[in-house]
């Protein structure tokens, strides 16, 4: 979609660079031809000024707080619709219809299993391994297994490897929680759910039988569908550029999951936790609020802020509500964690500097305390997210395969090194 043009006036050259518009959002100004009409390069470090892409995955509006799904709100896909329809319409675009549901939930149900000779990686990591290294390690190799299916040319593979990624991390996941915890591996069952079939492949124990809790099983569904995309964030920019190269899907989504680790992204709900541990107790929060704004101390409150949410992250409210139901559910009534959290959060939303920083609880504040209460350890905490938003990640990756405007990922740089200078052989140094 093409709009009007921007003069912009470089090195005493006036070009006019032409902006396109989206159908909702800010335009962007098309600096493709700059440097060849200018010489200069534009510098954005962070990217917070600077489209990579087109898409039509995900359309999140930081102000006001709303993050949609090919145009479906996500309060009302976590409200109405399941985890595989969700990532039913990122991949195709559209909600599916009986059939195609069906049809979407049986093929994803029979891609579970791994390859058997996937266990074997397993015992070649410590007990005591991050599950994220192992998820690192694992994922990648499944390129090793998946040869029919890594030719990105062809859409028919595409969407084969596509679908095996959705269908595997579940069991992946729970692979590497059972040999964190030095249980064996349960396969997955072909009649439960996506949900249920997760918690039960990480909470059964080959000596009784397990059912999941239908209401814990919901929760974690749709935990699974809060996490699913969320535009062009670090880890999603990192599949994407993996993916500019002509990588084979499998090792993109191995780099976005090494991305996604980081504590000031994915890891961050796992770095939440800590915090509201090591805080401890109400009467201790105003310290750490202290510390949050002191320009001197690297600590911040893990959880808060966003590069896009400028208001309160849809996400983090129905985690809120999603946190309760799950406590209510298991009798969990003063949960200490969930007090600091909540005077935390009631607190930060008051303060100057956090009002004025326009920082608010994303979804990662609240989902620390949900996951600990399903039974999960807080290493598998990013696991899950990874799990989850690997359907955007692949989604994403396909959108770019498509995109005639996609080319390698190859960004320029400002050099501030050293003038061209002679070497000095080390008897003259
Ligand atoms: C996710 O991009 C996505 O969409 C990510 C995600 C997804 O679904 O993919 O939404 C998932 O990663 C959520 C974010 C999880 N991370 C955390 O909760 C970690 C704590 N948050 C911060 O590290 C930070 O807010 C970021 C990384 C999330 C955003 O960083 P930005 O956009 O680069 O903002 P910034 O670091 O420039 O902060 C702006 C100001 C700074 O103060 P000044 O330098 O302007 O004086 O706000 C301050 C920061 O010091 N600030 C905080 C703070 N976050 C920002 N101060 C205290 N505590 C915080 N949490």
């Amino acid at each position: 979609m093409t709009g009007t043009s921007a003069g912009v006036s470089v090195g005493g050259k006036t070009v006019d660079l032409p902006t396109r518009s989206g159908t909702i959002g800010p335009d962007v100004i098309d600096i493709g031809t700059l440097y060849k009409n200018t010489g200069t390069f534009t510098y954005d470090p962070g990217f917070t000024s600077t489209a990579s892409c087109e898409s039509k995955i995900t359309y999140i509006d930081g102000d006001e707080g709303v993050l949609l799904h090919r145009g479906y709100p996500i309060e009302q896909l976590a409200e109405h619709g399941d985890f595989l329809e969700a990532c039913y319409l990122l991949l195709y675009g559209e909600l599916p219809t009986k059939t195609q549901k069906d049809d979407f939930d049986y093929r994803v149900t029979h891609h579970t299993m791994v390859h058997e000779q996937m266990s074997r990686f397993f015992t070649g990591f410590r007990r005591d391994a991050h599950p994220m290294a192992v998820m690192c390690g694992c994922v990648g190799a499944l390129s090793a297994f998946y040869h029919d299916s890594t030719d990105i040319t062809d859409p028919h593979q595409r969407m084969v490897a596509s679908l095996r990624m959705i269908a595997k991390m579940p069991t992946i996941a729970a692979m590497a929680y059972k040999y964190h915890i030095g249980q064996p591996f349960v396969y997955p069952k072909n009649d439960l759910d996506y949900a249920s079939n997760f918690l039960r492949m990480c909470f059964a124990v080959p000596c009784e039988e397990y059912v999941a809790n239908p209401v814990l099983a919901r929760a974690m569904d749709r935990i699974f569908i809060l996490h699913a995309d969320h535009e062009q964030n670090a880890s999603t920019s990192t599949v994407r550029l993996a993916g500019s190269s002509g990588a084979n899907p499998f090792a993109c989504i191995a780099a976005g999951i090494a991305c996604l680790w980081g504590p000031a992204h994915g890891g961050a709900n796992e770095a939440a936790l800590n915090m509201l541990a090591e805080i401890g107790s109400v009467d201790r929060i105003p310290e750490y609020v202290a510390r949050a704004k002191d320009k001197n101390d690297p600590f911040r409150l893990m959880g808060f802020g966003h590069r896009v949410y400028k208001n309160y992250d849809p996400r983090a409210r129905i985690m809120q509500r999603t946190t309760h139901e799950v406590l209510n559910e298991l009798g969990i009534k003063d949960d200490p964690m969930l007090e600091v959290a909540m005077e935390l959060e009631r607190i930060a939303l008051t303060d100057e500097y956090f009002i004025e920083k326009k920082l608010y609880p994303n979804i990662d504040f609240y989902s620390g305390i949900t996951l600990k209460a399903l039974g999960f350890p807080t290493t598998m905490f990013t696991v899950l997210f990874a799990l989850a938003r690997t359907v955007g990640w692949i989604a994403q990756w396909n959108e770019m395969i498509e995109d005639p405007e996609q080319r390698i990922g190859r960004p320029r740089q400002l050099y501030i090194g050293e003038p061209k200078r002679d070497y000095v052989p080390v008897s003259k140094r």
